[in-house]
């Protein structure tokens, strides 16, 4: 937990800009696996984390704009607790190290809003999306399930955006943590890889080492020699030579600040020519990206030089033809590069996403889009100092979109159809880092971690283990 001036300072900070009414913010409960006492790791809602600091089950806090105090719902402990869980720290304790000065039995959660809504008080909360909260919203304020989210405030979500977006220095030293742990799972895995073996053994030994450095991965790890699959969680294949591998992993602090890398290796530990040469462009792409991150360059432009990169790359290939600037303006790069170039990093891996994608990555400048491939762009606007996010551009190879983009002949001025049928074995890959936006550029966060040919090449070689 950071000190306790830090809470303080975003509460009131929070308070400025939300103009009235009472903010409301539900720590997450526990949730079940198989049966009620047997619960998933935990994880508590960022929001919470972010204004009330405390890492466990079962808590609230309201934010009251209108009189400025601040308050803290929880029950303490009994004996039969203690038997099973050992001594806790009290309520009042766990208030006092967040900066708040009162402190109450969770069931006066309902007397306090219940008399701020008699009031005809505002009460603002972010949209839920754990199915207790959505109930526990529908005790407090009578609103039904099914129209709760349309009741989240937006006024409450522009103000925690603003906030969030910006991460001071002590969530750039947590951030800074969780990439070297991320940095280590993948030189670990770089130097484990090898053919014959499954991909779930690669999977469960970095999730092993982000779970004995930190609170374990900050999502499912991604991990497969079908890389063109972009989000595949399935860890059955035996890895073959010549196979590539993409694995798309980061880690949690203690604090649940995240990572997320993503690395593409030659299973062999040698890349093919053919390999080597698509590499090379996600590569530039890559680092091109993250040169271009200052302050004031809006992301959808550097997304647009990525696809460009790319577009260019696979024309020099064969795969692609005509002119490029216009064959990206069509989207028709977006059959090897249907993504996003990233997103927002944070306490959350798409940092924020609970709130709705539009207000973290769009305002009233940059829209989303709606043409595909841009249309997943989860982040278009301004960069600014502070902000931390991730630079992930991917060359793909989708047997099913490339059968059905060829039988619709669409923007067959621009894509060599015949060419691309000969690579639809081919996977994908994804070249992925976290990078923090200065006030003058861009800082890359995390322990160096290979990603030229050459790197991953010598770090593959080198079996030597450092966890
Ligand atoms: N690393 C997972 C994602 O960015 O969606
Ligand atoms: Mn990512």
């Amino acid at each position: 937990m950071f000190e306790k001036s830090v809470y303080i300072k975003r509460r009131n900070q929070l308070r400025k800009d939300v103009s009235s009414g009472l903010i409301l913010f539900l720590g997450n409960p526990e949730a079940s696996m198989n049966y009620p006492a047997n619960t998933f790791h935990y994880r508590q809602d960022s929001n919470f984390l972010y204004f009330f600091g405390h890492n466990l089950p079962d808590l609230a806090g309201i934010v009251d704009v209108d009189n400025g105090k601040d308050l803290f719902f929880g029950n303490d402990v009994d004996i039969d607790d203690i038997i099973w869980m050992g001594p806790q720290e009290s309520m009042r304790e766990k208030a006092e190290r967040v900066g708040v000065e009162n402190c109450e039995p969770f069931n006066r959660l309902f007397d306090y809003v219940g008399e701020a809504i008699k009031k005809g008080r505002k009460i603002h909360f972010t949209p839920p999306y754990r199915a207790l909260n959505i109930i526990l919203l529908e005790k407090l304020t009578g609103i039904h399930p099914s129209k709760i989210k349309s009741y989240a405030s937006l006024e409450l979500i522009r103000a925690i955006v603003k906030q969030r977006s910006i991460k001071d220095k002590f969530e750039i030293a947590e951030l800074e943590k969780a990439a070297d742990i991320g940095s280590l799972m993948h030189t670990s895995a770089m130097r484990f890889v090898k053919p014959g073996i499954i991909e779930q053994e690669v999977a469960g030994y970095i999730e092993g080492i982000a779970l004995s450095k930190g609170n374990g991965v900050s999502f499912p790890v991604i991990l497969s020699v079908n890389g063109e699959i972009l989000h595949n969680h399935s860890h059955n294949n035996i890895m073959r030579e010549g196979d590539l591998l993409v694995i798309d992993s980061g880690a949690a602090t203690f604090m649940d600040y995240a990572s997320d890398f993503t690395r593409t290796l030659p299973v062999s530990g040698r890349f093919l020519p053919e390999q080597k040469a698509i590499y090379e462009t996600v590569l530039e792409a890559n680092m091109k990206s993250i040169e271009a991150c200052k302050p004031g360059v809006t992301y959808k432009e550097i997304h647009l030089m990525a696809s460009r990169i790319i577009a260019s790359g696979l024309k020099d290939f064969g795969l692609m033809k005509g002119n490029i600037d216009n064959a990206v303006e069509a989207g028709a790069h977006a059959l090897f590069f249907p993504h996003g170039l990233g997103h927002m990093l944070g306490l959350d891996v798409h940092d924020m996403e609970d709130l709705g994608q539009i207000y973290v990555g769009f305002d009233d400048e940059i829209h989303p889009a709606s043409q595909f491939g841009l249309a997943s762009l989860r982040l278009g606007r301004r960069l600014q100092e502070g902000f931390v996010i991730t630079v992930e551009p991917g060359i793909y190879f989708i047997p099913a979109l490339i059968d059905i983009w060829k039988g619709e002949g669409k923007y067959s001025e621009f894509i060599n159809y015949d060419k691309v049928e000969k690579l639809k074995g081919f996977g994908g890959i994804r070249i992925e880092d976290d990078v923090l936006i200065t006030s003058d550029g861009y800082h890359v966060l995390g322990k160096p971690l290979a990603k030229s040919v050459k790197d991953i090449e010598e770090t593959m070689a080198d079996k030597t283990q450092n966890v």
